[in-house]
């Protein structure tokens, strides 16, 4: 795992950015996998503000997104389509058609996880998945247990990222859904590269299991490191508790990873 330190967000975001926009000269058509949450924000205005002044050109990408709450219609202001309406898609000239996100309203989650499946196989996989840490180590709603599953499911929540997205939902946790459509590890594992961003103190803790603990089911993210291209991008609160440090460089530390 490359391990990148920022001094702030800003700095986090804009060279997130910058690879974004890197590969999409490499390859127009690049492949997305996309998270939402409070993380990604500082990266999607970012992303807004380089498309404002047509310093990126997304019109022929494809997006993925990594999960979906189950049983809120796309519609709902909730749904992860609609933050990523709000915060990304109505920012940039991504093709509508073109970006996936789960159906939350489906009437039958499997299959509508095996169309997601079938879709992302047609577009040839994912050529850069970006990535945001749940402070129990999920990763999309791939929730810590005794097991993970391979592909795209639909995954009971737990307690804890039930509160930890109440916000969405007006600080109202019985207006949570208690299950989610979710990429599945063997999915999140075969994107070509990872980009995973965790930033603040809350996640310093998680941050340090990922990257130094064993390889467990009861820290999904510690999957990561069995994928040869990952790298952790990190503001200083949440790269507090690693162990291992080297001096800061142009704003930027770097980690022996
Ligand atoms: C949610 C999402 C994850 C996201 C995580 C972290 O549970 N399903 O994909 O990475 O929250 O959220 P935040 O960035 O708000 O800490």
């Amino acid at each position: 795992m490359r391990i990148r330190v920022y001094v702030n967000l800003r700095s986090a975001a804009s060279a997130v950015a910058s690879q974004i926009a890197a590969a999409l000269r490499r390859k127009p058509d690049l492949v997305l996998g996309l998270p939402t949450g409070r993380t990604p924000l500082p990266l999607y205005d970012e992303l807004a503000a380089r498309a404002a002044r047509r310093g990126i050109d997304f019109s022929r990408a494809t997006s993925f997104n990594l999960d979906e709450f189950w049983g809120l219609p796309s519609a709902h202001p909730a749904s992860y389509r609609a933050f990523m309406e709000r915060h990304l898609f109505s920012r940039v000239n991504l093709d509508r058609r073109r970006t996936h996100v789960l159906r939350g309203a489906a009437r039958r989650p499997d299959a509508e996880c095996a169309r997601f499946e079938r879709a992302l196989r047609r577009a040839g996989g994912i050529d850069l998945l970006l990535l945001g840490l749940g402070v129990n180590g999920h990763i999309g709603f791939n929730e810590p247990g005794r097991s993970l599953v391979a592909g795209t499911h639909c995954a009971p929540l737990t307690p804890a990222t039930r509160r930890a997205t109440a916000a969405l939902f007006g600080g109202r946790l019985d207006r949570v859904p208690r299950r989610a459509l979710t990429m599945g590890m063997a999915t999140i594992l075969g994107a070509r590269r990872i980009v995973l961003v965790a930033t603040g103190r809350k996640k310093a803790a998680t941050v340090r299991r990922m990257i130094e603990g064993p390889i467990t089911p009861h820290l999904p993210a510690s999957f990561l490191q069995l994928h040869p291209d990952v790298e952790v991008v990190l503001d200083r609160a949440a790269a507090s508790g690693l162990m291992r440090r080297v001096p800061q460089r142009r704003g930027k530390r770097r980690l022996a990873g």
